[in-house]
């Protein structure tokens, strides 16, 4: 599979065995999707809940389990992955978006919770500090962001050996080493990993509070901050 230079291309291109792939490259997705549900506050019952680069949908498929009164805002840069979305949930109070998300206008004070699962590395260091108060404003006062995702940037002293393990988990279900050269030069070109404790730092600054992590294996996380 060739990488593509756009991110909504890439995706466009991801789209069609998408959870199996993630399964099978990423470690601990499935866990790590499961936190969404299971990791929230004893009583947290949101009534609106925004999905930040929500792919396929599995956040929200999990949420809308549980949640299935509340109203779900899908955004995404990837017309191929909203329209599985717009499939899945057909009947379902789901508004999907297509759009990148520097060009979304957030609404301010709109969403109880806010999901990013595997999304925000693809921002840089810049996008994530110019989104972390952009979604602190779309929360109502008390609403929740949780996010999941590899947390390590390229220059921590531990990457290489995070490389390592992460190649041989791919490679015990590829072993041919293709998946894992397509993947590494997906991962050079779209992914800006970045290491928890600098992510924190930028939260605190955008006014969040309570900021912890709900689980963790390594640098594979899960993380919740409170408006
Ligand atoms: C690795 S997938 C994760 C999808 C889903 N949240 C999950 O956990 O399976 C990342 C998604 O974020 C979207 N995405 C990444 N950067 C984006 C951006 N700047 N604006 C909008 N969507 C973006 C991609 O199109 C893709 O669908």
């Amino acid at each position: 599979m060739e990488v593509k230079d756009s991110i909504a291309a890439e995706f466009d291109q991801f789209s069609g065995n998408y959870t199996e792939d993630m399964t099978k490259c990423v470690p601990h997705y499935p866990k790590l999707l499961s936190c969404f549900t299971d990791c929230l506050p004893d009583g947290f019952s949101p009534d609106t809940v925004l999905d930040l680069g929500c792919g396929n949908g599995n956040v929200t498929a999990l949420l809308l389990k549980q949640f299935p009164h509340a109203h779900y805002t899908l955004l995404d840069a990837s017309p191929e992955m909203l329209a599985l979305c717009k499939q899945r949930f057909v009947g379902n109070n789901v508004t999907c978006i297509e759009r990148y998300f520097r060009d979304y206008h957030f609404p301010r004070c709109r969403f109880d919770l806010i999901t990013a699962s595997f999304s925000l590395h693809h921002l840089d260091s810049g996008e994530k500090q110019w989104i972390f108060p952009i979604l602190f404003d779309a929360l109502k006062p008390e609403g929740l962001f949780t996010c999941s995702d590899l947390m390590i940037s390229k220059q921590h002293d531990q990457y290489e050996r995070l490389r390592e393990d992460w190649r041989l988990f791919v490679n015990s279900h590829y072993p041919d080493e293709e998946k894992w050269n397509w993947l590494m030069e997906h991962h050079r070109l779209h992914d800006h990993p970045e290491d928890y404790e600098t992510q924190k730092h930028w939260l605190l600054r955008a006014g969040f509070r309570e900021i912890s992590i709900g689980w963790n294996n390594g640098y594979w996380m899960y993380f919740t901050a409170t408006k």
